[in-house]
């Protein structure tokens, strides 16, 4: 098993996962979805009526969450207290209340500390914000992954007319901004780039070049490793 350690980060949109599932099966390590491990907490709440400013009773539900990734032949199944979520947290009421709930202090520890304790059993690529900066500040190689707002929401714009659901570009865009803007200036874990991480610009590039390139960035530090 290979043990590189691989944080990959930066704003949403900008083709982190899609990146991230290939790039993890060619150097065969596990791949962690952190944004998935936020939105399921997300959904949870949402199900359960809780208030989303309650900061103790958000806590308190990603102190006891059970939140398990199953591999598919295509990408991964997402699974909060054994029901199957893998499409309800990708929903617009989830999306839109996302950035609230991992802005909360106790919900990030909860998570920081379960992702932790799966980067010690293996190697592994996570996709998020804050993984290195706070969740892998030692990892092998630092990824920041980004692309104009622009470019990030005609992806998004096109993804979504890909499966037949109406929206408006400008509006996605907006959605984006604010995103970005929310996860960037919250007081726990901001998104930010780590110091020390390779930025990688995706506006213009296919995904089959953007995966190239960070195969080179990874296996030239696993040939220092
Ligand atoms: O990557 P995504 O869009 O699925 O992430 C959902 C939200 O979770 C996003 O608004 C930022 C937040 N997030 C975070 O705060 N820290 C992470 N490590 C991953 C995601």
């Amino acid at each position: 098993m290979n043990t590189l350690r691989v944080a990959l980060d930066g704003p949403a949109g900008a083709g982190k996962s899609t990146v991230a599932k290939r790039v993890a099966a060619a150097l065969g390590v596990a791949y962690v979805d952190t944004g998935a491990m936020y939105r399921a907490i997300t959904w949870k709440a949402l199900q359960k009526g809780i208030e989303l400013h309650d900061e103790v009773a958000l806590t308190e539900l990603a102190d006891s969450i059970h939140i398990d990734f199953k591999p598919r032949s295509v990408g991964q199944a997402v699974f909060v207290d054994g029901e199957e979520v893998t499409d309800a947290i990708r929903s617009f009421d989830v999306t839109n209340n996302v950035s609230a709930v991992s802005a909360v202090s106790g919900v990030r520890v909860a998570m920081v500390k379960l992702q932790q304790d799966i980067a010690a059993r293996t190697g592994v690529l996570m996709d998020g914000r804050d993984i290195g900066t706070v969740v892998l500040p030692n990892a092998d190689v630092k990824i920041w992954l980004t692309a104009s707002v622009e470019a990030r929401a005609q992806r998004r714009y096109q993804e979504l007319l890909g499966k037949g659901i109406a929206c408006d570009f400008e509006q996605i865009k907006e959605d984006i901004q604010r995103r970005d803007d929310y996860d960037a200036s919250r007081e726990h874990s901001p998104m930010v780039k780590a110091d020390d991480a390779v930025v990688v610009d995706t506006t213009g590039m296919s995904i089959d070049e953007v995966i190239a390139q960070i195969e080179t960035i990874c296996h030239s530090a696993q040939a220092q490793k």
